[in-house]
């Protein structure tokens, strides 16, 4: 009797401690003092279960229909998440036309992808590498089951349900995952912060201070498009509660004489169709620019040398300029010693803490 009832007892207690689950941990951003935490989704709370069952996926070939890619294989940690392809290569061998953006204070911008005005947040940003059919990148449309079958182990079956309380693993919580995992990748530990906001007059060089005088000149005109804590004008946060999205024509190409960039990329133009919005790209952040070559939408710029050529001639104006091309590109004079200075000062954007941090996951 007495043994019955306490194995009675015992099984009651055990089903309570697996229906109670405890909830997940609300994340801790450790934010310096001068940068306000990013807008985060209602339904997609930042948790540290969420982060890092999202860090787990963003590694995982198991996400991409053959097993042959993960996020991470055109997002890689030591290039600050950028992809040194000129291109990436999607999961069945087909290229894409752009060049992997760096995963940098995603969190931040006010626009996803070089060019889109209609992406409102990284959940839906994440929908195109895992569902896109034109190139394939990951594949997963028409293969969900199989993909989620193949996160039905017991360590994920735990991760799922310490981030979300429900253990099976289902596609909206993989992407709320992956979202929180990016979101989480900020970086604002350069020696530029360190020397502008950290009180620490030593962190950049006296060359790199004379570069970012020039950056922040009206000479170069960079911060026009690249400023703010960000260094990209195309940045909100927390308390701001509407964001601009700017985009600009760089006069890159100029294929007909009257300012059409090549058919494989318009720009905003090839979403809103709106003659004004060709060739105009997202200023992306320069945090980490040093480590994520090559450069521009298309990867068709090796250095950073080159991208400073690129701007002090005005664009690209073989033929003639681009009509649509930024005022603010108008092309400058540098002598070579500014030119270093300049370049100095872009590798006092990048972040040693951020990179270190990220870069040794391998799949675990
Ligand atoms: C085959 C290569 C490839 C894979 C795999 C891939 N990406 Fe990307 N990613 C890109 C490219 C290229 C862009 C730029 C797309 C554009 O501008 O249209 C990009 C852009 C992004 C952006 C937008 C960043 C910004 O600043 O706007 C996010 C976020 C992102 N990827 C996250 C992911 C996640 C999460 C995964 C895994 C589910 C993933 N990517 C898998 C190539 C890839
Ligand atoms: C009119 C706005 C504007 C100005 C001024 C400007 N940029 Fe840019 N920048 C952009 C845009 C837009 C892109 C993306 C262009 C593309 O891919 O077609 C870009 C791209 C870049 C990139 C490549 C980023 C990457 O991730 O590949 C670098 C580096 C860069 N700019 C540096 C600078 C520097 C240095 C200056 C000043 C000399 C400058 N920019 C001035 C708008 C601007």
């Amino acid at each position: 009797m007495a043994i019955a009832l306490r194995t009675f007892l015992l099984s009651i207690f055990i089903v309570g401690l697996a229906a109670c689950s405890k909830p997940p941990t609300p994340y801790s951003w450790n934010l310096p003092h001068n940068v306000p935490p990013p807008q985060v989704p209602n339904d997609n709370p930042m948790t540290e279960e969420g982060v890092a069952l999202g860090k787990k996926l963003f590694f995982d070939t198991a996400l991409s229909v053959n097993e042959s890619i993960a996020c991470s294989s055109c997002h890689l940690p030591e290039h600050a998440f950028a992809d040194p392809r000129t291109v990436s290569i999607g999961a069945s061998g087909e290229a894409l036309t752009r060049n992997a953006l760096a995963l940098v204070n995603v969190a931040y911008n006010a626009s996803f992808t070089w060019a889109h005005n209609n992406l409102d947040s990284i959940e839906k940003q994440i929908l195109i590498p895992l569902f896109n059919e034109h190139p394939v990148e990951m594949g997963v449309t028409g293969n969900e089951s199989l993909i989620l079958s193949r996160l039905n182990t017991p360590a994920y079956r735990e991760s799922f349900k310490a981030a979300y309380g429900d253990s099976s693993p289902n596609m909206n919580n993989v992407v709320r995952a992956l979202a929180s995992y990016v979101r989480s990748l900020v970086s604002f530990n350069s020696s530029f912060d360190k020397y502008a906001y950290a009180g620490d007059d030593y962190a950049l060089t006296p060359q790199q201070i004379r570069g970012l005088n020039l950056f922040f000149s009206e000479r170069t005109e960079c911060f026009h498009c690249h400023g703010g804590v960000n260094f990209t004008q195309s940045s909100k946060h927390s308390s701001q509660s509407f964001a601009d999205q700017p985009f600009h024509n760089t006069g890159m190409y100029n294929t007909d004489g009257m300012g059409s960039y090549p058919k494989s990329d318009m720009g905003l133009y090839s979403i809103t169709h709106n003659k004004a919005d060709m060739g105009k790209f997202r200023a992306p952040t320069l945090r980490n620019i040093a480590l994520t070559a090559p450069y521009m939408h298309d990867g068709s710029i090796e250095t950073l040398e080159d991208v400073v050529a690129f701007y002090a001639r005005g664009g690209n104006k073989r033929d003639k300029i681009n009509p649509y091309r930024s005022p603010f590109i108008k092309g400058f004079r540098l002598t070579e010693s500014e030119q270093a200075a300049l370049i100095a000062f872009l590798h006092g954007l990048t972040d040693d803490k951020f990179i270190d941090t990220h870069k040794v996951h391998k799949k675990e």
